[in-house]
């Protein structure tokens, strides 16, 4: 048990003294709870939000705060929630009334009633997140724990404070969040709490699919994302997220022929990205990558097992699933669909790194290429440790050449060196097809190695192809 000082040095915060003050005027009991507190005994990083809680009126004490602040910020009333927020130097502070709810079956949004500290505590998703902390002036400090959340801390415990059938049917969005704290604190959900995930994991298809992609983006920016979609494929919450990756679990035989797990592989390949980029796209990207294999999955004698054309179906897939989750469909969509579209092109390159294909590769990744190659070298999952080191070996070898090659030739956001309004000027042609025939010539015979990606040679190998065309410069 930390010792009461430790409790006082959290609340070292001006902030937390003016919240005191205001509290005092008021006569309001008031405490700091949830997160921050969780947080501190963690010693994690710099917190971004307090949360107040008030015996009594959560709107009133922010409006107390604001005209003790210097500035006097702005409060943002929340009225049918009780609730208040104001920023005050890049922190969010949120004030609520404790409360004793109810929620109704159908919806998140509870039905509130005022209560005691405990009430509120009692409300609140995990015992973990229910530790308060007081600021009244006699016990400024003192910590406020009646569930054990702070030996839960020490456990590494994901427990509910209630039965953990009515917190998460109460709230199903905490189902989510159980598993997402799990995996960002690489806690254990204990055994009650996570059976009745399982019980309850169709109430999941009441929350808003922004509330759902909010927690499934903070797993996937975790050090280890496979911990908790690992635990969503357990409880049976899956299925209402992701089918598509559902759809990737298990593993056939036919004739004596096995193909990989996709599912354990994917989250393999989402592991390895997250230790080397902090980009939630590409990560999306990882865990998507493989998505066109379930439906493209074929067996025949000759082939054995093929998932044929599964990038292209992939990439596809990408859309409806951005659409349904309501994630953006701008170029972050656009990102991760090429990303799997292209997950296969630096693989096969890698057996036979040519000039000319990793010219190609560079042309057609543009400014992607480099995460283009992180996530390939994230995809190697092979447990032999001959064939690991081949593969990595032969994506050395390819970085190298990119490099080689960029140096010499300029391919990355290459545009070729003739416009088709030139080729349209030197040969006096209206807008026509010949025009993207030459122009396309061009570029192939730069991407081939034939040319150098230079105007001279552009425009010499121009007049070629026009000749075999029978087209004739303007003026001749
Ligand atoms: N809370 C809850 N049920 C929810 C959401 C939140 O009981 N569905 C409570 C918890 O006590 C939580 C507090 O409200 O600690 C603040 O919620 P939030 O800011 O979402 O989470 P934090 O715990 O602060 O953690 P993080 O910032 O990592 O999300």
């Amino acid at each position: 048990m930390p010792q009461p000082q430790f409790f006082k040095n959290a609340l070292s915060n001006p902030i937390f003294n003016v919240v005191s003050k205001a509290a005092s005027h008021l006569q309001l009991e008031t405490y700091v709870i949830g997160g921050y507190v969780r947080d501190y005994i963690l010693k994690r990083n710099e917190p971004k939000d307090f949360d107040f809680v008030a015996i009594g009126s959560g709107i009133e004490l922010a409006k107390e705060v604001a005209k003790l602040l210097p500035g006097n910020p702005k409060v943002n009333i929340f009225k049918n929630y009780g609730t208040a927020m104001l920023k005050f130097q890049n922190l969010e502070l949120e004030f609520v009334g404790a409360r004793k709810e109810s929620y109704q079956e159908d919806s998140r949004n509870p039905a509130v009633e005022n209560g005691s500290l405990e009430d509120d505590q009692n409300r609140r998703d995990f015992t973990i997140n229910a530790l308060a902390l007081s600021l009244n002036e006699s016990e400024f400090g003192k910590l406020l724990d009646p569930f054990d959340g702070l030996g839960d801390l020490d456990r590494k415990t994901i427990r509910t404070p209630l039965d953990p059938d009515i917190t998460f049917s109460d709230d199903p969005l905490r189902m989510l969040r159980a598993i997402r704290f799990a995996t960002q604190l690489n806690f254990t959900i204990e055994k009650e709490s996570l059976a009745a995930i399982e019980r309850n994991a169709e109430r999941l298809t009441i929350i808003s699919q922004e509330r759902v992609v909010e927690e499934i983006n903070k797993i996937l920016l975790t050090k280890k994302p496979s911990i908790g979609f690992e635990l969503l494929h357990r409880t049976g919450l899956l299925p209402y997220i992701f089918p598509e990756l559902v759809a990737l679990q298990g593993i056939e035989e036919k004739e004596g022929q096995l193909h990989k797990d996709n599912f354990w592989h994917t989250l393999e390949v989402v592991d390895n990205i997250a230790e080397t980029t902090d980009d939630l796209w590409l990560r999306w990207a990882a865990l998507l990558h493989d998505i066109g294999k379930a439906p493209t999955k074929r067996f025949d004698k000759k082939n054995g097992w093929t998932f044929h054309a599964h990038e292209f179906v992939g990439s596809k897939m990408v859309y409806k699933l951005f659409k349904r989750l309501r994630l953006p469909l701008n170029e972050k969509m656009k990102f991760v669909q090429k990303m799997v579209l292209m997950s296969s092109r630096p693989i096969v390159l890698a057996t036979d790194v040519t000039d000319s294909a990793v010219r190609r590769l560079i042309f057609d990744a543009g400014d992607h290429v480099e995460d283009l190659m992180t996530l390939c070298e994230a995809d190697i999952t092979t447990k032999n440790p001959n064939r690991y080191r081949k593969y990595h070996n032969n994506f050395k070898l390819v970085r190298d050449k990119m490099v080689e090659v960029e140096e010499r030739d300029h391919i990355r956001n290459f545009q070729p060196p003739i416009s088709g309004e030139e080729i349209m000027k030197t040969f006096g042609l209206a807008p026509s097809r010949e025009i993207g025939v030459i122009k396309d010539a061009i570029k192939e015979a730069i991407l081939e190695g034939e040319i150098p990606n230079e105007y001279e040679a552009a425009a010499q190998f121009m007049f070629q192809k026009a000749s075999e065309l029978g087209l004739k410069k303007n003026n001749e």
